[in-house]
C-alpha cells in the first residue's frame, strides 16, 4: 500500500491509500476525488483525467507518449507537469505522490 496526496485547486487536500499497479486516474475516482472526470475510462482519448503531477516527482514515471501529448495540449492549464492520470501507473516508489487537481477540465 502506498499513499497518494490530491490537492484541490483551493488547497484542500485528500489522501487516498493505493495498490500498486493501479493508474492515478483509478484511485482517484475509487475515492471519489472531485476534478477528475475521467470521461473515455481510461482510453487516452479524452484528457478530462489531467492533474499536474508534483514538480519533485515528475521524474519517477515513463515520460509522455505523443497521444498523451497531444491530449494534454487541449487540457486548460496545462504544463510540464501535466499528466493524464489514466497514463501513470504507480509503484512502490511513488508512497507520498502529490497530484494537484486542476482548476477545470476540458468540456466535449
Ligand atoms: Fe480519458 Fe484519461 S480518462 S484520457
Amino acid at each position: 500500500m502506498i499513499t497518494v496526496h490530491f490537492v484541490q485547486p483551493d488547497g484542500s487536500r485528500q489522501d487516498v491509500e493505493a495498490d500498486e499497479g493501479m493508474t492515478v486516474m483509478e484511485i482517484a475516482r475509487e475515492a471519489n476525488v472531485p476534478g477528475i472526470l475521467a470521461e473515455c475510462g481510461g482510453g487516452a482519448i479524452c484528457s478530462t483525467c489531467h492533474v499536474h503531477i508534483g514538480a519533485e516527482w515528475i521524474a519517477t514515471f515513463p515520460g509522455r507518449q505523443p497521444t498523451e501529448e497531444m491530449l494534454l495540449e487541449m487540457a486548460p492549464g496545462h504544463d510540464e507537469y501535466s499528466r493524464l492520470s489514466c497514463q501513470i501507473e504507480l509503484g512502490a516508489e511513488h508512497d507520498g505522490l502529490v497530484v494537484r487537481i486542476p482548476e477545470e477540465q476540458p468540456e466535449y
